[in-house]
């Protein structure tokens, strides 16, 4: 059952060229330069009209909204917020007609997702599931949604299904520009094109894994590790942390890289290892004086970077190359990396990868 992988956790990293390719099909038609939402269908005028959005979500699918939310206000420009479900709830948030509130879950019955949207909803705000699990309690609590389509994850440190979410709400997000108008024809097309080219870019990434496994037993007895990157990067480096911490039990804090010198810089010397997610986006130059002011204090730097980057490779003790991507896309692939180091040092220190200790898969008290 898990296909000649030894846990499910490195089965179901392996199986995202397909599992994205999945939650693509059906919608999205680069040649014909089309994409079909069904589930959205009926809401596409009230999602474009929306005053603001609201995703609401826990863990790794709120990382995944995080990302959504750049996406969303770069693409349709409207205002996004992005909350815990947990403190959205009791917080008795402003929430009216004409919020759109989409929940972020894969297995569907996350307690806290789903008491926030169904007190959303009495407050007339409109729902959107963005779920994995068909028929799952948020699925039916939404008015509208898409599914995912990653099909089970049975380990319990998500994978799969953050991708699988990624690549849906970037397909929301277009869907919503260009019923908005508020997206060029070109940029349309461009980032289809660029989505259709995701799955082969992930496998690419996964060729990797050898490297990875290497880095993680470089760095395996480290007490701490720091996680950083900018704008669609940086809840890819929170998304890093969560993971190394699940499944290793290292302590681990996702930071955007700026932010670094308003504190956690008092962490760094030469027994830290700073993990950089440093592709080539709008940030990158940002992001290249963030490594050198870790390296003047001695840390250990682990760069992801993309193919053909000769600036960070002479200055980091560690790179990892990933395929070239539009920075909208980008984090479906550089997150690949992380979950392989998270998964090798996990099982170097010999932990039982799928069952983590204390978490259980989904999480369903309040
Ligand atoms: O099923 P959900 O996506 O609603 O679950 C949310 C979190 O409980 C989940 O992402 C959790 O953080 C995972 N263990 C992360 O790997």
């Amino acid at each position: 059952e898990k296909g000649g992988y030894d846990h499910f956790m490195l089965k179901e990293i392996f199986e995202q060229p397909q599992t994205i390719y999945d939650s693509l099909r059906g919608r999205l038609d680069a040649k014909k330069g089309t994409l079909t939402m069904g589930g959205i269908r009926e809401y596409a005028d009230v999602l474009s009209n929306a005053n603001r959005i609201v995703i609401v979500a826990c863990g790794t699918s709120w990382h995944a909204g995080l990302v959504a939310e750049y996406i969303i206000e770069e693409l349709c420009r409207i205002p996004v917020e992005v909350e815990y479900a947990s403190e959205f709830r009791y917080r008795n948030p402003v929430i009216g007609e004409g919020d759109v509130i989409i929940a972020v879950s894969q297995s569907g019955e996350t307690a806290d997702t789903l008491v926030a949207i169904e007190s959303a909803k009495e407050k007339g705000a409109i729902i959107l599931g963005i779920c994995n699990v068909v028929g799952s309690s948020i699925a039916r609590a939404s008015q509208a949604g898409a599914y995912t389509h990653a099909g089970p994850e049975i380990g319990v440190a998500s994978t799969k299904a953050f991708t699988a979410q990624l690549a849906v709400l970037t397909l929301t997000a277009l869907k919503i520009a260009a019923e908005k108008g508020s997206i060029s024809e070109q940029r349309f097309q461009h980032l289809l094109d660029e989505l259709e080219d995701v799955s082969d870019k992930v496998a690419t990434a996964l060729e990797l894994n050898d490297q990875i496994k290497e880095i993680a037993d470089k760095y395996k007895d480290a007490r701490d590790f720091l996680f950083l990157g900018r704008g669609y990067n940086f809840p890819v480096a929170l998304e890093g942390a969560l993971k190394l911490k699940e499944i290793s039990y290292i302590h681990a804090e996702g930071y955007p890289a700026a932010e670094m010198k308003h504190g956690p810089i008092a962490l760094v010397d030469e027994n830290l290892p700073v993990v950089f997610v440093a592709t080539k986006d709008t940030y990158y130059e940002k992001v290249v004086s963030n490594i050198q002011e870790i390296k003047a204090r001695k840390g250990k730097v682990i760069a992801i970077i993309t193919e053909g980057d000769e600036t960070i490779p002479a200055m980091a003790d560690d790179v990892i190359i990933v395929p070239e991507a539009d920075e909208l896309v980008a984090p479906m692939i550089s997150v690949i990396p992380l979950q392989l180091l998270a998964y090798h040092v996990g099982v170097l220190k010999g932990y039982d990868v799928d069952k983590p200790r204390n978490l259980a898969k989904s999480v369903t008290v309040e």
